[in-house]
């Protein structure tokens, strides 16, 4: 499959990493094909990953990861807008205030996207745990879980299977106004990680019975 990852950083160049190593072809999509971020996931991806600028990467696929932080958001869209029948995978997590695109209470940077991106069906996942934690997503013997949310079902199988490649066991969260919940779960993440001092390695797990 063609995956276009906009934003060659910490979670596009993990994601970039993993696909590529299953097979997939990956184009970046960037500001600076020359920047530190971009030559090492470009790097690390191998020979088949490529480096384009934003626009002309979305092109070349049916599936973009939206991988910038919450405030570049705005200009990638802008870039993107008039495409039509893509999955947009949504990474982001809105944790400092954009200006431009207030978020009011009760909804979320993915209904926000959607709401613009009428030509995609918009996909929330890959967001809940650290970039570096998706090179091993094995804690011991429990598998993390990859939580995501839309309202296409056909999209969302879609990447339950990239999930699933990157040994994620998926979880369906239900309907994209749920993405809410999801940037919450982000939230508590950075802030057992960081601001409880547990560290970054962690993930979230789902317990059944
Ligand atoms: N890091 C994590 O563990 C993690 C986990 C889950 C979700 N997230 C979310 O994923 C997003 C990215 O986080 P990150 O840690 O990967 O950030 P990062 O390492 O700072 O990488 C961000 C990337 O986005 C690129 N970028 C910024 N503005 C752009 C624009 N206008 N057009 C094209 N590319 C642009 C940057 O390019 P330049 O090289 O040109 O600056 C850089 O390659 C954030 O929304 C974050 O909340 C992060």
């Amino acid at each position: 499959m063609n995956i276009s990852i906009i934003g060659a950083g910490n979670i596009g160049g993990s994601l970039g990493k993993i696909w590529a190593s299953k097979g997939h072809s990956i184009f970046f999509g960037v500001r600076n094909p020359n920047s530190e971020k971009t030559k090492k996931s470009l790097s690390e991806a191998g020979s088949t990953a490529i480096a384009l600028f934003v626009k002309e990467a979305a092109q070349r696929s049916d599936v973009i990861v939206l991988a910038t932080p919450w405030e570049s958001v705005p200009e990638v869209v802008f870039q993107i807008v008039d495409m039509k029948n893509k999955i947009l995978v949504d990474c982001t997590n809105p944790i400092r205030p954009n200006p431009d695109w207030p978020l009011a209470q009760g909804t979320s940077a993915a209904e926000e996207i959607a709401k613009r991106l009428l030509g995609f069906h918009v996909v929330k996942a890959f967001n809940t745990l650290g970039a570096a934690n998706l090179i091993d997503v094995q804690f011991n013997a429990v598998q993390a879980d990859g939580f995501i949310c839309g309202d296409d079902e056909a999209s969302k199988a879609v990447v339950t299977q990239l999930a699933k490649e990157i040994g994620l066991r998926p979880v369906d969260v239900g309907g994209l106004r749920n993405a809410e919940l999801l940037e919450s779960l982000a939230k508590l993440w950075i802030t057992l990680a960081y601001q409880q001092g547990i560290g970054p390695n962690i993930a979230f797990k789902l317990l059944q019975r």
